[in-house]
């Protein structure tokens, strides 16, 4: 296990380029077997969640190949369409592999993924969903078992634009018989990733990014090399960072209108952000203000991936602010963390409140969930003094070369290997 040694206070300055998006480039390895053609997803991050994927499809009797960042999926020879639990635990967001598993084989099965470090996790929407494209379920033993003699095309309203609900239906639909209609879908960013991606292997998917997608069912689909959208996420926990160290940092790659709510709480900081194209610089310069009130939200709203990350900026700004999350139940797991730094913070359910102190203090803290721990991070970038973050595998799910980019821009960080 590794760890963080970080001696804070240093401001930033310099540029960054994003990696591909993490949550785009997840439904692309499912939907890469969806087509016995090889598919190449190109510029994959190196991240374990991708490494998880690729375990996932080679279980499954494809072959994956990684060429420097580029990852070649030829899944002709797969023959299972069984994913086992040790996987499914280890990766919840697998659970869109039923759809492509579905169109593949007829047949799915799966152990239920189960709650995690950030809630329970339910995927009611999407077992309902499939069952609305003629899909059997039952469950067994702790597994989820599917099975259909076709996938018809239906008209499917999800009661929560469910990201990965809307995924799993995208892959399910894609070449189902007929046409499937689909309101109340996830308006993400990577949600277009994959229907440009669908379409690139000859699929007839549109109106992503709004919340009715319609899907003509086709009957066949190619190989492809696609190159996936920058990690809007990853821009957005950087811009944070500089936002609490000060200085002038610009990230490369995302377009700005793809974190347009978090530039706007930047911007109630007091930070001056420029944005041109696919690049977005951001200025802090002396003490920032509390954002009164942060509400995480479906997009376009403010995302929950950087609930974490935007309640350590809050920790030392002036004043006081309300965080609340209502994506998930235990998003709120890094606070205890953030209090051994000197943060003053109150968690009751769903909400944070937050007291701006003028500056927290380096101290040993333990990174519980991905995002959790890029905020402790970021909270130790800014601190007096040293912070060690231990248990970086959880930031390894989500962040490539973290610490080298950081260091390009001007912090004081090492990892340190401990066992
Ligand atoms: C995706 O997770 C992302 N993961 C998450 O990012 C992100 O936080 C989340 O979307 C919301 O934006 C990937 O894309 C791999 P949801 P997903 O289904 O698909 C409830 C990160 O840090 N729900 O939109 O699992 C659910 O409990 C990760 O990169 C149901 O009730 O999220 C939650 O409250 C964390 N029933 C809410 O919807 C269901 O059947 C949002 O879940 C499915 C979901």
């Amino acid at each position: 296990m590794d760890k963080y040694m970080i001696d804070g206070g240093r401001r930033l300055f310099g540029s960054v380029r994003m990696q591909s998006a993490k949550n785009a480039v997840l439904p692309l390895f499912a939907a890469s077997i969806l087509t016995e053609q090889p598919v190449t997803i190109r510029d994959t991050p190196a991240i374990s969640d991708a490494l998880c994927m690729a375990q996932i499809l080679r279980e499954l009797g494809a072959d994956v190949r990684f060429h420097g960042s580029d990852v070649t999926i030829d899944s002709a020879n797969a023959y299972s369409h069984k994913i086992s639990s040790a996987l499914t635990k280890e990766l919840r967001s697998s659970v869109f592999m039923l759809g492509s598993l579905l169109t593949r084989f007829h047949r799915a099965r799966i152990a239920y993924p189960g709650g995690c470090d950030i809630g329970l996790r339910p995927i009611d929407l999407h077992l309902n969903a499939l069952k609305r494209l003629g899909v059997d379920i039952s469950e067994r033993d702790g597994y989820i078992l599917c099975r259909c003699d076709k996938l018809r095309g239906a008209e499917i309203l999800l009661d929560f634009p469910s990201v990965g609900a809307t995924e799993n239906i995208l892959l399910a639909a894609i070449k189902a018989e007929g046409k499937t209609v689909l309101q109340g879908a996830a308006k993400e960013p990577e949600i277009v990733d994959l229907q440009n991606f669908l379409n690139a292997m000859g699929g007839k998917v549109s109106g992503a990014g709004t919340d009715v997608i319609e899907i003509e069912g086709v009957s066949a689909l190619k190989g492809v090399a696609y190159k996936p959208a920058k990690d809007r996420i990853e821009a957005g926990t950087f811009l944070i960072a500089a936002a609490i160290c000060g200085g002038e940092i610009e990230v490369c790659g995302v377009k700005p209108e793809n974190i347009g709510s978090l530039l706007h709480k930047l911007r109630e900081n007091g930070c001056k952000i420029h944005t041109k194209n696919d690049k977005i610089r951001l200025e802090s310069n002396g003490r920032l203000k509390c954002n009164r009130r942060i509400e995480t939200l479906p997009f376009p709203g403010f995302p929950t991936d950087l609930q974490a990350q935007v309640t350590a900026l809050n920790c030392t700004c002036e004043g006081g602010a309300l965080v609340v999350e209502n994506l998930f139940e235990t998003r709120f797991k890094y606070v205890p963390e953030l209090q051994k730094m000197g943060a003053d913070i109150e968690v009751k359910g769903r909400n944070a409140f937050v007291r701006g102190v003028p500056r927290l203090h380096g101290a040993s803290v333990v990174a519980g969930d991905l995002r959790g721990g890029a905020a402790l991070v970021l909270a130790a970038l800014g601190a007096e003094g040293v912070s060690e973050v231990l248990d970086l595998s959880h930031i390894d799910r989500g962040y490539s070369d973290l610490q080298e980019k950081l260091k390009s821009l001007g912090a004081e960080i090492k990892r340190v290997r401990v066992s």
